[in-house]
């Protein structure tokens, strides 16, 4: 269950791959980044330069591992992919950053959780394309200087708020993506139909597109799932029926909540009184990691009103006892 509403990431994914857009103009909705990108991208190309470094920040899976492609495609450059955990040594940035030619992109994804002193490296090759490193000797350490490629780093992260401010800063462009509208939704879902071959009803699409939490990722995890509903049950197109009878069955409801939202929102309702709660005792109480509750599950329930953060900690709202048809007054009895 876990693997359909997680909007992380899953690995080897061929479908992942197949579904990306390829360039802008097949990269539906954000239409304000979107335009914005395509400006400084044509502007670097038309001034013959390294596009300047792109900082993408927002939920998972709404597209920023898809967009750092898709710069590097209009650039007409290359792309070198790798992850702020995953470097551990400065040998293992100076060995990515040497291996960049002119104009290359370079796209660090969970950029928030790069070592302290990676990033101390980063720096220069930002800033002056240069590369600032200390070779320990016998008796000895130096320090020697390498000349980089200009290049274009394209960063992702979740968690923009923990990323050191000197590293923030060296970025020229800081896009955030937020989550999609129904209508883009189903611009999605629909495209997504027609790369899998598989016709699917107007309706069909509005159902899987509000059900989706404003998230492609989700949206086209759920209808690769409708689909095989639809397959087992001999019908030739997705409608809208055996949508809503898949997703009831997947558990997420009509607005988008699963189990663990449901799970998320009760809790806080029948063992808080509602709230307010700190996120570590919540985090215990419904057995999730707190970084599972703060970048996934969260910030969809803040955003479409379903919880509100206080000083002394998460609350429910009116919305929320009306979604879960909960009685305020019972639920303190
Ligand atoms: N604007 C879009 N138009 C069409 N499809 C999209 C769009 N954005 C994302 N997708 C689809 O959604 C899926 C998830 O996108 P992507 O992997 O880029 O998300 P992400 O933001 O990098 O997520 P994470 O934070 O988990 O790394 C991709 O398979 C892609 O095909
Ligand atoms: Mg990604």
């Amino acid at each position: 269950m876990d693997e359909i509403i997680n909007p992380n990431e899953s690995e080897l994914d061929l479908d992942e791959y197949k579904l990306r857009p390829q360039y802008l103009r097949e990269y539906i909705g954000q239409d304000d980044v979107k335009g914005n990108l395509d400006v400084f991208i044509k502007a670097a190309k038309l001034r013959n330069e390294s596009l300047d470094h792109v900082l993408l920040y927002g939920p998972p899976g709404l597209g920023k591992t898809t967009l750092a492609y898709i710069i590097a495609n209009e650039l007409g450059v290359n792309v070198k992919t790798a992850s702020g955990p995953a470097i551990e040594k400065t040998g293992d940035l100076a060995a990515i950053l040497t291996s960049l030619s002119e104009g290359d992109v370079l796209f660090i994804d969970e950029i928030h959780r790069l070592p302290r002193y990676i990033e101390e490296v980063l720096y220069s090759a930002m800033e002056d394309f240069t590369l600032d490193i200390i070779i320990n000797g016998d008796s000895s350490s130096r320090s020697i200087k390498i000349d980089l490629p200009p290049f274009t780093l394209v960063g992702a992260t979740t968690r923009i708020g923990d990323l050191s401010s000197p590293l923030r800063d060296r970025f020229g462009i800081i896009s955030h993506l937020d989550y999609y509208s129904t209508d883009d939704l189903i611009k999605i879902v629909k495209r997504t139909a027609k790369v899998f071959d598989i016709s699917i009803d107007d309706n069909a699409a509005l159902e899987l597109a509000k059900r989706s939490r404003g998230t492609p990722r989700i949206a086209n995890r759920l209808l690769k799932r409708v689909r095989d509903f639809t397959l087992v049950n001999e019908l030739d197109s997705i409608t809208e029926e055996i949508t809503k009878s898949s997703l009831d069955k997947l558990k997420v409801d009509g607005e988008g909540l699963d189990e663990l939202d449901h799970k998320l929102l009760n809790t806080i309702i029948t063992k808080f009184n509602g709230g307010p709660v700190g996120i570590d005792a919540l985090a215990s109480s419904i057995g999730e990691e707190k970084a599972t509750i703060e970048d996934v599950y969260e910030p969809y329930l803040l955003q479409n009103g379903y919880l509100k953060r206080t000083n002394r900690g998460r609350m429910v709202t009116e919305k929320a006892y009306e979604h879960l048809k909960i009685s305020k007054i019972d639920s303190l009895f």
